[in-house]
């Protein structure tokens, strides 16, 4: 966090403001700043009011329960299913609307209208009832950006069988481990997937992992490559075998407010990811109430496309339950932004008449180095809105984002949020909000933050600490899934008071507050590092490193990369006599590849006798971190070792030369 105050502080007082443009604010979905005091002086009542978004069956008794925090309880006692929100109550007036286009990465082009949607949706419930999924069984879902992923998820949503997503770039072992964890009945997968000109097989890998799930008892296998793959008889199923026949309609199940919605799997600070629980009232308001305020979405209008996979939180709520809880026309793409060529985005907004944009910070710095010339062959002129998500974003990034691709008219919402806060906590609110290249600005309404110091005393403006959210918001985590203790410990134990009964989550980032109170995000003060918007656990991809026969130890940190935010560097000893030689690193980047997933192998791979450590035996990482980032070495008086630091430094020196 340290590392980044320069160029923040240097930036304060110079930066730029944007106030919202007129013509936007003139018919904004929120057109006053009142909306923060009206939230402010009735908390409760204002996200009883933002409730009133979504279907209820029966409605609450109680806006919140707080009496068990952290555990909290939102809109209690109502009843729901999230499907009618998104899906049921659009049939009436719009059932023709587009709920989704979506493009496949060959160039092949689906559309789906709400009403299709609905009749897929329910087809599906059907076909999964029939393989035995009852309401509160886990299914996990691991899955290509096909149109079939939006519509697994609402299909487990329909019958209240909470879906587990494990992103299609995560490896079998990743996969079985988070079968297991969850205990899942069902898995939805495809064959494989397009990315990139290429076929991941997912089957496969899948596969793999079935060998060590044994709560699975069937796989539905969606078919998209055409790729060979093998079927367990009695176990696997085509969904193009067992879906179409199945009848257009399916009695959505009724659900507490409370009851399970999803698990999503998040790093954290140990080597074993956690599944970040959420329920289905509190999270449908959450995911709503931004998506229509933050995006301004005009429903009728915009054409609404979020560039996020719908394995990661973002694609949860903002492709799948926000947009079409507010009946939104999306774009899908399924894959990768330079096939066949670099201008594939800009061909796509172009094509759709694209409005609203979202995406992430290490994609625009790629469209930074790929160049402007792949933007000028298109008419980006439908776009009237950006967004950025998933990590700082540097002030240079924002201004060539605002420039290129907004064509200097259309504000940029810059929205801090995380897997565990289930929707936008720190954004602008494009109608009413100045915004500063690189601040996310404030908390959004009915959202307190702060950011305070080690004893949790909120730190003056201009100062930096640790951001917290002091009040409980309906889109919260409920849980770690089956554990509730390393959940209070994780969030609530470091800042909050229990016996003043004051609960303040922490967020595991580092911010600071300029003058105007607008909060500037520093990265992760923790061990979790951000490699292109994705959370990766340092200790996850060393104990992938260890498990590598020839490795004796590893220690592992993010160092800056000017794309991906953050890079993986790893130091490693091996054991005995083994040499490290380039095909070692080879072998060991594919070993982590294996058992986490490709986005987790090292960017840099150091062999070193030792590693640098405290009398007491823990590994400094700071100065592996100055280290790979070719810093003058900090404070190195409490090694035990200190000559161990300087030999590291010398062959990380000549790596990087060898980089080029
Ligand atoms: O460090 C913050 C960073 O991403 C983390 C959350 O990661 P994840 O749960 O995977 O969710 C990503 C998408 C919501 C945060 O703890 N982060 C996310 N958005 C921003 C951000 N950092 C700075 N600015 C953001 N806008």
């Amino acid at each position: 966090m340290s590392d980044s105050h320069h160029t923040i502080e240097a930036l304060f007082d110079e930066a730029r403001t944007f106030p919202p443009p007129p013509e936007l604010a003139s018919r904004a979905i929120v057109q006053s700043d009142e909306i923060y005091a009206e939230a402010e002086a009735d908390l409760e009542g204002y996200w009883a009011r933002q409730a009133e978004r979504v279907v209820w069956r029966e409605r609450w008794s109680q806006v919140l329960d707080w009496s068990k925090a952290p555990f909290a309880k939102w809109f209690v006692g109502a009843k729901l299913n999230v499907t009618e929100s998104c899906l049921d109550r659009h049939l009436a007036n719009h059932a023709d609307r587009v709920a989704y286009y979506w493009e496949g990465e060959p160039g092949d082009r689906k559309i789906l209208t709400y009403g299709e949607l609905h009749t897929e949706v329910c087809r599906l419930a059907n076909a999964l009832a029939s393989l035995g999924v009852e309401k509160g069984d886990r299914v996990a879902i691991y899955m290509g950006m096909v149109p079939e992923m939006p519509i697994a998820l609402l299909a487990c949503a329909r019958l209240g069988a909470p879906h587990s997503v494990v992103f299609g770039g995560f490896s079998a072992e990743s996969l079985a481990d988070r079968i297991n964890d969850a205990s899942a009945k069902v898995l939805i997968t495809c064959d494989g997937a397009w990315r990139g000109g290429a076929v991941v097989p997912l089957k496969d890998m899948a596969d793999d992992a079935l060998t060590r799930t044994p709560s699975i008892e069937h796989v539905v296998v969606v078919r998209r490559t055409g790729s060979d793959v093998s079927m367990t008889s009695g176990r696997d199923v085509w969904y193009d075998q067992i879906v179409p026949d199945q009848p257009a309609q399916r009695p959505a199940t009724e659900c507490d407010s409370e009851d399970l919605l999803y698990l999503l799997y998040t790093s954290g600070t140990t080597a074993k990811p956690k599944g970040i629980v959420h329920s289905c009232g509190g999270y449908l308001v959450g995911a709503a109430a931004s998506h229509s305020m933050v995006f301004d979405l005009h429903e009728e209008e915009d054409i609404y496309w979020c560039t996020a996979d719908i394995g990661w939180v973002t694609g949860h709520s903002y492709v799948v339950y926000g947009p079409l809880a507010n009946g939104a026309t999306s774009v899908i793409y399924e894959g990768g932004p330079s096939f066949p060529d670099k201008d594939r985005f800009w061909d796509i907004v172009e094509r759709y008449g694209v409005t609203l944009f979202y995406t992430a910070p290490t994609s625009i710095r790629t469209f930074m180095k790929w160049g402007e010339s792949h933007l000028e062959k298109h008419d980006l002129s439908s776009l009237r809105l950006l967004g950025t998500v998933g990590e700082p974003i540097n002030p240079e990034a924002w201004m060539w984002y605002r420039k290129n691709v907004g064509g200097d008219r259309c504000p940029i919402v810059d929205t801090w949020w995380q897997t565990e806060t289930g929707g936008l906590m720190i954004s602008p609110l494009p109608g009413v909000t100045t915004t500063k290249p690189g601040s996310a600005t404030v908390p959004l309404p009915g959202i307190s933050a702060d950011v305070v110091d080690e004893e949790g005393r909120s730190v003056p403006l201009g100062q930096g600490g640790y951001l917290v959210i002091t009040k409980p918001w309906p889109s919260m985590l409920r849980g770690i899934y089956g554990d509730d203790d390393r959940f209070v410990e994780t969030y609530w134990r470091r800042f909050s008071k229990p016996e003043e009964n004051r609960w303040v989550y922490f967020a595991g980032d580092g911010a600071k507050r300029d003058h105007d109170g607008y909060y500037w995000l520093l990265g992760r003060v923790d061990d979790v590092m951000n490699v292109s918007g994705h959370r990766i656990s340092t200790l996850e991809v060393e104990s992938a490193l260890v498990d590598h026969p020839a490795v004796a130890e590893a220690a592992v940190v993010g160092r800056d990369d000017p794309v991906t935010g953050q890079a993986i560097a790893a130091f490693v000893t091996l054991r005995g006599d083994r040499v490290g030689d380039e095909m070692l690193i080879a072998e060991l980047r594919d070993h982590v590849a294996g058992k986490i997933g490709k986005i987790a192998r090292p960017a840099s791979i150091v062999f070193t006798d030792e590693l640098p450590k405290t009398r007491s035996g823990k590994i400094m990482r700071r100065l592996l971190r100055d280290i790979s980032e070719q810093r003058k070495l900090g404070d190195v008086t409490t090694l035990a070792n200190e000559a161990v630091v300087q030999e590291i430094a010398e062959r990380a020196k000549s790596m990087h030369r060898a980089d080029g």
